[in-house]
């Protein structure tokens, strides 16, 4: 294995410990939705040259426009397909790229895992021209799952992991961006296994695989999730689950708490 592999995290989460595993998800469980991925695209606007931050094994990352990855987790970029553009080994906080160097950036499910997310989102806005896209969950909005009820622990965990969007607005303000947020609409049948993606499938949570590839999990103590897994495979046997939120399975879509955070220079 490379040096790489063993060097320390860039951000809040190991993507490279136990040889890798929380990636084996990344292509199976956790892949773009087309839906999400439109909603993307579509904010990008025309920009033709983009710079993609935190790009993991490539969700979400267009192929109709020139791209560059940045990736520092050596596990993800082993998982980036033969068709996507190669990863460069970089970190938000550092970018190896001249001022203005592209017409955008974008970033998806990454801004929260950021070792320090003040110059990380300086360097974003240092290297692009007019508009940063950002794919992130709402911390006021994240405690409105029906899984909350299951382990708080773990959407407390998050709430304090994600940036406010109003934070992240007061920083791109501070750098001649004016940001707007938009909600994101989720399918029952999204294909991308983050946690709210299962809305409508609780069964999905009792796999361990589909765990292994959200990383939240790893932020609740010792315990809690055998707990939290075990009181939810009763319920759904017992029929607590279907009674109490049964409605979500014939829902069509659910507004979570993802947003697509969009920042246009001024
Ligand atoms: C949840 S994954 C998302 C990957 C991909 N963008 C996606 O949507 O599937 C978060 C990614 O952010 C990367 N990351 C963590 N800290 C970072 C940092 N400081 N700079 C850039 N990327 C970082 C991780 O290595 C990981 O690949």
């Amino acid at each position: 294995m490379s040096s790489a592999v063993s060097s320390p995290p860039s951000g809040d989460f190991d993507y490279n410990a136990n040889r890798g595993t929380h990636t084996a998800g990344y292509g199976t469980i956790r892949r773009a939705d087309p839906r999400i991925q439109s909603q993307i695209h579509s904010a990008l606007g025309t920009a033709r040259t983009v710079l993609n931050i935190g790009a993991g094994a490539g969700s979400y990352e267009p192929t109709d426009r020139h791209v560059v990855a940045i990736e520092p987790a050596a596990a993800m970029r082993a998982r980036r397909p033969a068709h996507a553009v190669p990863a460069i080994i970089a970190s938000a906080e550092s970018l190896p790229f001249d001022d203005l160097s592209f017409d955008a950036a974008m970033g998806t499910l990454t801004v929260h895992q950021w070792r320090d997310r003040a110059t990380g989102l300086r360097e974003l806005c240092r290297v692009t021209r007019h508009t940063i896209v950002l794919l992130t969950f709402d911390p006021e909005h994240v405690h409105d799952f029906w899984l909350n009820d299951y382990i708080p622990e773990l959407t407390d965990a998050d709430q304090i992991r994600m940036p406010r969007i109003s934070a992240l607005a007061e920083a791109f303000a501070s750098h001649g961006f004016t940001t707007t947020s938009q909600p994101v609409i989720l399918h029952a049948d999204c294909i991308d296994g983050f946690t709210e993606a299962y809305f409508a499938r609780p069964e999905m949570f009792l796999d361990d695989a589909v765990r292994q590839a959200q990383s939240a999990w790893g932020f609740v103590p010792p315990g809690a999730e055998e707990r939290a897994i075990s009181a939810l495979r009763a319920d759904l046997a017992n029929g607590a689950w279907e009674r109490k939120y049964g409605h979500h399975r014939t829902m069509p879509t659910y507004q979570s708490s993802l947003r697509v955070v969009v920042a246009q220079r001024t």
